[in-house]
């Protein structure tokens, strides 16, 4: 028996759009209740198996452990608050201490904040004062965040933006998108053009180098569609920032936290930035932002930025509770990500080969996209389809979420059972077939 709208979930979402402003809610009618683990539950006792990590935050687990829900009542009980940008207290500090071990050396100083966009700020504040220059490199189909700053560097969707300029100084490059290669090119015969080109024009003609204070990446896109680029084009950028004095700050709020294998999903390109963001999975289910810098690029004036709850004693208790438990597995984590991902890949480029929808499969981890067209020869989008192909694997009690025009993300919890991932990839593979089926009838 498939899924069925009951009248508990009628309800709530009824409510919900008479109330609520509209934000990016899509057409699952998922109305949580609980979670355990690998499962959702929601208002009507429905089960879903969890493919989606309520976008990759639930990195080990829905509801994450009990360990770190009994830090978070413990917690709780002692002090919730403690003003730590103004005031001090023990556990950020032992936190930040714990944390910047998970980072390369040199990597020293960390702010707090509630989220990836405030994370994002943080950084944009952080390269100007420290460099004292004030242009942002950042990339095409990147995503950053939605609060003004962040907007500026955002650059997946046209609706994200509209309306909402004039934006900070931020100058905007193509990503390596291959599948879609911005430049007409194949890779590897392609010489990585999408780096040169930098050099050459934005660099030579619109922005000079000694006005740039960082380059923003994400060393995977994430809502830009899941986007993998080759390791020459991460090491390309690198070296654009060192060669001509600008900051190279990793955006890891979606690919981090071991989504893409490791705890820095920029570790699986050889490459160090000089500043990260993390954010999503770094609560455990609890709103914080980091921004974690190079040691050598200095202290920021008193005053010059901060917050009231970062630092927040309640959200550091799960994530420092969250990181004795990444430091304690780190190696199974990392195999972990590497043996169910690569199955995952597996099926799915197994199904490329039977379902011609199926565009491209690409990953790293479990930080895995597939990306559908209308047809293998003009690539054209297939974004109803996708869509679905994602209400079908619902109806199947299967949560999945979008990403970019076109693609699906697959982002189970790393932690979830091998059974448990085969079972949805089974529910994948049935319907992707199904309206494989429909689009050749069609
Ligand atoms: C790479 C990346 N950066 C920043 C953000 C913004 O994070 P938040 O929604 O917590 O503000 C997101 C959110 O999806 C993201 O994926």
């Amino acid at each position: 028996m498939g899924f069925k709208i009951g009248k508990k979930i009628r309800a709530v979402i009824r409510r919900d759009k008479e109330v609520m402003l509209t934000t990016t809610k899509g057409e699952h009618p998922l109305v949580s209740v609980s979670g355990d683990g690998d499962y959702i539950t929601d208002i009507e006792g429905n089960r879903f198996l969890d493919f989606a990590t309520f976008i990759s935050v639930y990195n080990f687990g829905v509801n994450s452990s009990k360990e770190v829900r009994n830090a978070v009542k413990a917690q709780i009980d002692k002090l919730m608050h403690a003003a730590f940008t103004d005031f001090y207290a023990e556990l950020p500090v032992t936190f930040s201490e714990n944390l910047v071990k998970m980072f390369p050396k040199g990597f020293g100083r960390v702010f707090f904040s509630n989220s990836g966009s405030e994370a994002n700020e943080a950084a944009i504040k952080f390269s100007r004062i420290f460099t004292k220059k004030q242009y942002i490199l950042a990339f095409y189909n990147s995503f950053h965040g939605r609060t003004l700053g962040s907007l500026s560097l955002t650059s997946s969707k046209l609706a994200q933006r509209e309306h909402f300029g004039p934006f900070n100084s931020a100058i905007h490059v193509p990503y390596a998108y291959c599948y879609r290669c911005p430049f007409g090119k194949e890779y590897p015969s392609c010489g990585i053009e999408c780096v040169d080109y930098i050099r050459k024009y934005p660099l030579s003609k619109e922005v000079s180098p000694k006005e740039v204070a960082a380059i923003f990446m994400e060393p995977i896109q994430g809502e830009g569609g899941y986007i993998v680029p080759p390791k020459e084009f991460v090491k390309g950028i690198r070296e654009i920032a060192s060669d001509n004095g600008f900051l190279m700050v990793a955006d890891e709020v979606q690919s981090g936290y071991f989504r893409a294998g490791k705890f820095l999903a920029l570790d699986n390109f050889g490459v160090e930035a000089d500043m990260y963001t993390m954010a999503k999975a770094a609560g455990a289910g609890l709103p914080i932002g980091i921004t974690v810098t190079r040691k050598s690029l200095g202290d920021t004036p008193p005053g010059a930025h901060s917050n009231t709850f970062g630092g927040n004693l309640v959200s550091v208790a799960a994530a420092n509770e969250l990181l004795n438990y990444i430091q304690k597995n780190k190696s199974k984590l990392e195999s972990d990500a590497k043996t169910k991902g690569a199955y995952i890949m597996k099926r799915l480029n197994k199904m490329k080969d039977s379902y011609e929808i199926i565009g491209d499969v690409r990953g790293m981890g479990m930080m895995i996209g597939v990306e559908f067209v209308r047809d293998r020869k003009s690539k054209e989008p297939a974004a109803k389809e996708r869509n679905k192909i994602m209400e079908e694997c619902f109806n199947n009690f299967l949560v999945l979420l979008p990403s970019g025009v076109s693609t699906i993300r697959i982002i189970p919890p790393i932690t979830m059972s091998m059974a448990n991932i085969e079972k949805g990839m089974d529910v994948i593979d049935g319907s992707i077939s199904k309206i494989n089926r429909q689009l050749k009838v069609g």
